[in-house]
């Protein structure tokens, strides 16, 4: 596996790769990588020739008491794992390399960047959006691979390709679970064990949402209300719990199809997000 630090270094690397008339598939990553992540790889290579995969742990994204300072970082672990995937390519700028002087352009997604993760961590979506664009530009994928598990960042991204005309095709990767249902996720490492057995409530609890939604209930805030308080009455801390349009992610009517539950909750220390379709 190849790694590039330097936007020149990668740069030049891909040029040579596309006169080869190579495609290419993107994965990019915070680090910290587990089986989620290696099933994005995966997925990658389904789609392209080459799979490239970035580490960037992007300040631009977290608020000032979020869990940047602290945030894993594993380097050597995880070229193991992305060598293991068969990958052939890896970024792994500093922060001087990618922001080499303040970011004061950004892009600045519409009203979806202030809603369910946007309300709880104002300012997110900008710097998701940002860094995401700007590895867009320098890797030039014909493929973007992002889990499902961030299921806004998702749609955020995709109608950002999608408005900017990027001639990248949006790839959503299934989540990964743990056996017990937990979704995989580089916080989960925050949980204490007794906090570890709790972890699997908030998937079940959005079973049990979905279960009574086929079976008809249509009181969506009702059924949201009653599990967010069950969480709760656990040692949770909710933020939402919402039944929404997979579409836009505005909030669901009786009449809509094809919907989303989306939850984040703080269990502990980390916040954990989870969702489930319908
Ligand atoms: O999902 C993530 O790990 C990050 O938000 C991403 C897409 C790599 C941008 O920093």
């Amino acid at each position: 596996m190849q790694i590039h630090a330097t936007v020149d270094a990668l740069r030049a690397s891909l040029n040579q790769s596309r006169r080869a008339g190579k495609t290419i598939a993107f994965v990019p990553t915070m680090g910290n990588l587990h089986a989620g992540h290696i099933s994005l790889m995966r997925q990658a290579r389904d789609h392209a020739d080459i799979v490239v995969a970035s580490i960037f742990v992007n300040r631009l994204q977290f608020g000032p008491n979020e869990d940047f300072d602290k945030y894993p970082r594993t380097f050597e672990a995880d070229c193991a794992q992305l060598r293991d995937a068969g990958v052939e390519v890896l970024f792994a700028p500093t922060e001087t390399d990618l922001y080499p002087e303040p970011q004061t352009y950004t892009v600045e997604p519409p009203d979806i960047q202030f809603m369910l993760e946007g309300e709880c961590r104002p300012g997110h979506f900008r710097g998701v959006a940002t860094v995401v664009m700007k590895l867009f530009q320098i890797v030039q994928p014909d493929v973007a691979v992002f889990g499902k598990k961030d299921y806004q960042q998702l749609m955020v991204l995709r109608n950002m390709s999608r408005q900017f005309m990027l001639p990248i095709k949006i790839v959503g990767g299934e989540t990964v679970r743990a056996e017990d249902g937990l979704a995989l996720s580089s916080r989960n490492g925050y949980l204490n064990p007794t906090e570890r057995a709790e972890a699997p409530r908030l998937q079940q609890s959005l079973q049990r949402i979905r279960q009574a939604v086929l079976a008809g209930d249509k009181d969506y805030a009702a059924l949201c209300q009653k599990a967010s308080a069950e969480l709760d009455s656990h040692g949770w801390q909710t933020d939402y719990i919402s039944i929404r349009r997979q579409q836009d992610l505005m909030p669901a009517g009786p009449e809509d199809r094809d919907l989303v539950i989306v939850a984040a909750s703080r269990l502990g220390t980390p916040r954990l997000l989870d969702n489930l379709e319908i």
